[in-house]
C-alpha cells in the first residue's frame, strides 16, 4: 500500500475555489431542466423564511400595543391567524422538502448516469488507470456525500439564507444602532467558517480517496479468495485491511476535528455576540431609545439570523465534504474520451476480409516497449489463420487491436479494405467474436449469458450453439435447464464448461470472423475433438484467426504464422513451416516428440 500524504499548507492555499462553485460546476447545467419545480421550491423556502420574520414583527407588534393582554377585542383573531399562520408554515415546509428532495434525487440520478455514459466512452487504456472499484466508488459513496447536500443541506441554507437576509433588514428597519452594533459580529463568524471549511473539504476529499483504495482492496480480495487462501494470504490481507481502516479514520478524524473547531468558534462568536446586543438593548430602554417591544422583536430577529448563521457552520462542512467528493467526480468528467472522425458508419461488404499494414504498437502504459513491431497480416474470406509463439510475443495484443480496444502506434487495419480510423468500434465488433482463454461468464443464469447483447434470440439457436461446443447435454441435464444460475462469474461451472459457453455465445452471433485465442485450451479430449470438428466446419462460413500452443489444433489452418518479439519469424502452411528450420519445426518436435527436428520430416503428417 502506498502512503498517501495528508496535506500541507500549499494545498491549503490550492482549495481557492469556494464550495458552492465547485458543486455548480458539476451540477449547473441540469438548473434549466428543473426550473419549475426550482420555482415551486423557492416560493415554499421564501414563504416558511418570510413567516418565521413576520412572527417576529408579529412579536413586536403583540408587545408595542398590548394586543395580546385578555379582553382586547382582537384576542381571538390573532390566535386565528397565528394557528392559520403555523399550518402554513407546516404545509410550505412539508413541500419545500419534498420538492428539494425530489430535484436533489433527479439531479443525481442524471449526473449518475451522464458519469456512467461517460465512463462506458473510454477505451481500455483509461481502465488500467482508473481501476473499476475506485470507479464504483466515485459513483456511489462521492455521489452519496453529494446527495446528502443536494437534498437535505442546500434546503436548509437556502431558507436560513433567505431568514438572514430578512432577519438582517428587519434589524435595520427596528433599530439602526443596534443594527449598527450587530454589524460587527457578522464578519467575525464568517472568518472561521471559511478557514476551517477549507480544512473539512482537503480531509474529506482524502478520505474519499482512501476509502476508494479500500473499495479496490476489498473487490480484489474477495473476487481472489480462493488465491488469497491458497497462498495463506489472509494475515498480511487484515494487515493491509487494517493499514487503509486506519488512513481513513484518521482522514475523518482529521476532519471532524476542523468541523468541531467551526462549530465551536461559531457557538462562542454568535451567544457573546447575542448577549452584548441584549445588555446594550436593555439600556437603550431605559433610556427610552427603543420599546420594549422593539428589543423583543429585535432579539427574536438577531437570534433568528445568528441561529441561521451558526447553522452555516455544519452545513459549510457539509459543502465542503461534497466538493472534496465533487472534485473527484469533475477528475473523471474533465477527462475527455479520445475523439475520432468516423467519415463511415458501416463496412461496405460484410466480407471478412482483414488487414493489417505495417502496424506497430506499445501499450500506453508502457510506451517504451515495442510489443508489435511492423507488422503485416492479410485475412482472406473463409481463411483460417493460426499464430503461434511464445508467451509474450504479442498474440493476444493482435487481437486487442484487431477489436480496436487500443490504436496502432503507427500503421493501418483494413476491414473489408476500409481502414479502421474511418469505422466505428462498434461497426468493427459487430463483424468480429472473440473468445478467450479466461472466458468472462456473468452471474446470470446460461439463458442470459448466452443471449448476451442479442435483441431477440431463437431458443433451437441456442440449443443449437450449445450442441455445437459439446454442452447442450450438461445444460439439458441441469435442474432449471438454461435458467440455470451460474454463479458469481460463473463459479458453479468447469473451467472447460465456461470457455464452451463463452464460445457458444459467440457462434450464435454468427460473426464474419472468429477470433480463437486458446479458446479450447480448458477442455478434455472428447470435448476438443467435437469441438475442433465444429468449428473446422464452421471456419469454412467464416474467417478464423486462432492463437494456440497447442500445434496439433492449428495444423490445418490455411496458413501459420508464427509470431516472435512482435514481429512475423515465419508463415506458411504446417507442411512447408516442418521443412523449415525454426521456431515452428522446434516446436513441433517438442509437442509430437519427433527427434530429427534437423531434417524436418514431416512424421506427424
Ligand atoms: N495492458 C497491458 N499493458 C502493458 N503491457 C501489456 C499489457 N498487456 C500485455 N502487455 C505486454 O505485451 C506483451 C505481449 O502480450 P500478449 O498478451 O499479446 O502476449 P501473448 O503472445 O498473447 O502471450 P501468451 O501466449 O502468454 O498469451 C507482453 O510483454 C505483455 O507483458
Ligand atoms: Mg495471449
Amino acid at each position: 500500500m502506498h502512503e498517501k500524504s495528508f496535506y500541507d499548507d500549499t494545498t491549503l492555499k490550492n482549495e481557492s475555489k469556494a464550495p458552492i462553485g465547485t458543486i455548480w460546476t458539476l451540477l449547473g447545467k441540469y438548473v434549466s431542466d428543473f426550473s419549475k419545480p426550482i420555482m415551486i421550491a423557492s416560493i415554499m423556502l421564501s414563504v416558511a423564511a418570510g413567516m418565521v420574520i413576520g412572527f417576529g414583527k408579529f412579536l413586536s407588534f403583540c408587545v408595542n400595543t398590548g394586543l395580546l393582554t385578555k379582553g382586547s377585542d382582537y384576542f381571538g383573531w390573532i390566535l386565528i391567524g397565528l394557528g392559520t399562520s403555523v399550518v402554513l408554515l407546516a404545509l410550505a415546509s412539508y413541500a419545500r422538502t419534498y420538492y428539494i428532495s425530489w430535484i436533489g434525487e433527479q439531479m443525481m440520478a442524471r449526473l449518475r448516469y451522464d458519469l456512467f455514459n461517460h465512463i462506458l466512452k473510454f477505451p481500455v487504456s483509461f481502465f488500467e488507470e482508473y481501476q473499476p472499484a475506485n470507479l464504483v466508488a466515485r459513483m456511489t459513496s462521492d455521489m452519496n456525500l453529494l446527495q446528502l447536500v443536494l437534498t437535505n443541506s442546500l434546503g436548509i441554507f437556502i431558507r436560513n439564507a433567505l431568514i438572514i437576509i430578512g432577519g438582517i433588514v428587519m434589524m435595520a428597519i427596528t433599530s439602526w444602532k443596534l443594527f449598527a452594533l450587530s454589524c460587527v459580529i457578522v464578519p467575525a463568524l464568517l472568518l472561521p467558517v471559511i478557514y476551517f471549511g477549507k480544512i473539512v473539504r482537503i480531509y474529506g476529499r482524502f478520505a474519499q480517496s482512501v476509502l476508494a483504495d479500500l473499495a479496490q482492496f476489498i473487490d480484489e480480495t474477495l473476487n481472489n479468495i480462493k488465491t488469497v487462501l491458497l497462498f495463506s494470504h489472509t494475515s498480511q490481507d487484515r494487515a493491509s485491511f487494517h493499514g487503509y481502516n486506519t488512513h481513513f479514520v484518521q482522514a475523518v478524524l482529521k476532519s471532524a476535528k476542523a468541523r468541531a473547531k467551526l462549530v465551536g468558534f461559531a457557538m462562542v462568536l454568535i451567544f457573546s455576540g447575542l448577549c452584548v446586543i441584549a445588555y446594550l438593548g436593555a439600556e437603550m430602554v431605559f433610556e427610552q431609545t427603543i420599546t420594549k417591544g422593539d428589543l423583543l422583536g429585535f432579539l427574536f430577529f438577531a437570534i433568528a439570523v445568528c441561529g441561521a448563521l451558526g447553522s452555516f457552520s455544519t452545513l459549510f462542512a457539509d459543502f465542503y465534504r461534497a466538493a472534496g467528493a465533487s472534485d473527484r467526480i469533475l477528475e473523471i468528467i474533465n477527462i475527455s474520451p479520445p475523439s475520432q472522425v468516423i467519415t463511415k458508419t458501416r463496412a461496405a461488404k460484410n466480407h471478412g476480409i482483414l488487414a493489417m499494414h505495417q502496424v506497430s504498437f506499445s501499450y500506453p502504459s508502457r510506451q517504451e516497449s515495442k510489443v508489435l513491431d511492423h507488422l503485416n497480416l492479410s485475412v482472406l474470406p473463409g481463411e483460417t489463420i493460426a499464430i503461434v509463439g511464445p508467451s509474450g510475443a504479442g498474440k493476444s495484443t493482435i487481437f486487442s487491436l484487431l477489436l480496436k480496444f487500443y490504436e496502432p502506434t503507427s500503421g493501418s487495419i483494413y476491414l473489408d479494405g476500409i481502414s479502421y480510423q474511418d469505422l466505428s468500434p462498434d461497426t468493427i465488433r459487430q463483424q468480429l467474436g472473440l473468445v478467450t482463454q479466461d472466458a468472462v461468464i456473468f452471474s446470470t443464469t446460461i439463458f442470459e449469458n448466452l443471449a448476451y447483447g442479442l435483441d431477440t434470440v431463437n431458443e433451437n439457436d441456442l440449443w443449437h450453439a450449445l450442441e455445437l461446443v459439446h454442452l447442450k447435454k450438461f445444460v439439458e441435464g441441469l435442474p432449471y435447464s438454461l435458467q440455470t444460475k451460474v454463479g458469481h462469474r460463473g463459479v458453479r461451472l468447469s473451467g472447460g464448461q465456461k470457455q464452451r459457453l463463452a464460445l457458444a455465445r459467440v457462434l450464435l452471433r454468427c460473426p464474419n470472423i472468429l477470433l480463437l485465442d486458446e479458446a479450447t485450451n480448458s477442455l478434455d479430449a472428447e470435448s476438443d475433438f467435437v469441438v475442433q470438428q465444429n468449428l473446422k466446419t464452421l471456419s469454412k462460413q467464416c474467417t478464423t484467426l486462432v492463437i494456440a500452443h497447442r500445434l496439433s489444433t492449428v495444423m490445418e489452418a490455411d496458413k501459420i504464422m508464427v509470431l516472435n518479439h512482435g514481429r512475423i519469424e515465419q508463415i506458411g502452411t504446417h507442411k512447408e513451416l516442418m521443412l523449415c528450420d525454426g521456431l515452428y519445426q522446434n516446436y513441433a518436435n517438442l509437442e509430437f516428440g519427433l527427434s530429427d527436428a534437423s531434417t524436418g520430416k514431416a512424421h506427424i503428417l
